[in-house]
């Protein structure tokens, strides 16, 4: 593959780096803004890392007669953030990004505070920055989320999910601040939705296959909460035991190697297939952009990455 075929090859693009460093800090300036728990906590979430994809996504879509924004990559990013804070705490993940997730530190109420407090700091940049379109753009991805999320708790412990339904949550939760980070930019939402939902059923594989060491998650979560993934869907169809512990029976969960069945079925190849129709629907969506090569690099890239 070819360096620009990696998330960290897209890096190269010239000017992305500035931004990013830029981005950094100023993310950390706005997290820092109000010194208290709430900001110790949000700080730890952002010094943890991570691959701040979206706000590299609104600099790939911003269009040659524009600055890309700095206002626009660090709300969205603060709204990843702040759901991630949240999401940890609704899966009861206990890591992220290779360290211990807040609310298995801190606690609950302090995790659910931290998150809404990047929430609050998301909106007041974008405020600030004295752009309604902005505001409304990633006020509505945000209600996505929330709904995506509320959409999972009614799928919870269901392997008759169908995999309409399982695509809906992930345009939801995932694919809307994707087409957010993409609009804000000044590109395609199109392509980000298409793309988010590839990332987030890549994500969903790697739930059931990945390394803790390059995820920085700890595997085999959406199994033990019953989250319905792809994959997970796809192997309880064939599989009455994978059936049985998405399902919730504690039995089939504590005999372990229900995730070596999801595996035996195939399910993550087929997966893998639809992922990669969704990457190759992002690329259809390309016409003509500033960073095309680039933004079409990144669909092959979400698909082909180990974290
Ligand atoms: C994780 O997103 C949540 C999903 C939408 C699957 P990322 O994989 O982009 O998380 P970080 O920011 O790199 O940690
Ligand atoms: C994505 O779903 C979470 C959000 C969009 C908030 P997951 O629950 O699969 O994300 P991870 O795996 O915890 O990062
Ligand atoms: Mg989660
Ligand atoms: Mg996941």
């Amino acid at each position: 593959m070819s360096a620009t075929g990696t998330l960290a090859g897209i890096r190269a693009v010239p000017g992305l780096e500035a931004y990013l460093d830029a981005l950094e800090e100023r993310l950390a300036r706005t997290v820092a803004s109000h010194p208290g728990l709430v900001a110790a906590v949000g700080n730890e979430a952002l010094a943890a890392g991570g691959k701040r994809l979206r706000p590299a996504l609104v600099f790939l879509s911003t269009p040659r007669d524009r600055e890309p924004s700095l206002a626009a990559g660090v709300a969205v990013e603060l709204v990843h953030m702040a759901t991630l804070v949240h999401d940890d705490l609704i899966d009861r993940a206990h890591f992220r990004r290779g360290k211990a997730a807040a609310w298995s530190v801190y606690g609950s109420d302090a995790a659910r505070a931290t998150g809404d407090y990047l929430f609050a700091r998301a909106f007041a940049e974008l405020a600030a920055a004295g752009d309604p379109e902005a505001v409304a753009i990633l006020a509505d991805a945000t209600l996505c989320l929330a709904r995506g999320e509320a959409l999972q708790r009614t799928q919870a412990h269901d392997p008759s999910t169908t995999v309409e339904a399982y695509l809906e949550r992930c345009a939801l939760k995932t694919g809307k601040l994707f087409e957010a980070a993409c609009r804000l930019g000044g590109g395609s939402g199109e392509y980000g939705l298409a793309l988010g939902v590839a990332f987030q059923i890549v994500d969903d594989i790697l739930d059931c296959s990945g390394a803790t060491i390059e995820t920085g998650k700890i595997a085999g979560t959406d199994l033990r909460d019953g989250t319905p993934t792809l994959p997970l869907l796809l192997a309880a169809q064939e599989d009455a035991v994978v059936r049985a512990a998405l399902a919730g029976d504690p039995l089939a969960l504590s005999t372990g190697g229900a995730l070596v069945r999801v595996a035996a079925t195939g399910a993550l190849e087929r997966s893998l297939e639809v992922a990669l129709d969704y990457a190759s629907r992002a690329r259809a969506c390309l016409n003509g952009e500033l960073h095309r090569d680039e933004l079409e690099a990144l669909t092959h890239a979400v698909v082909n990455r180990e974290r």
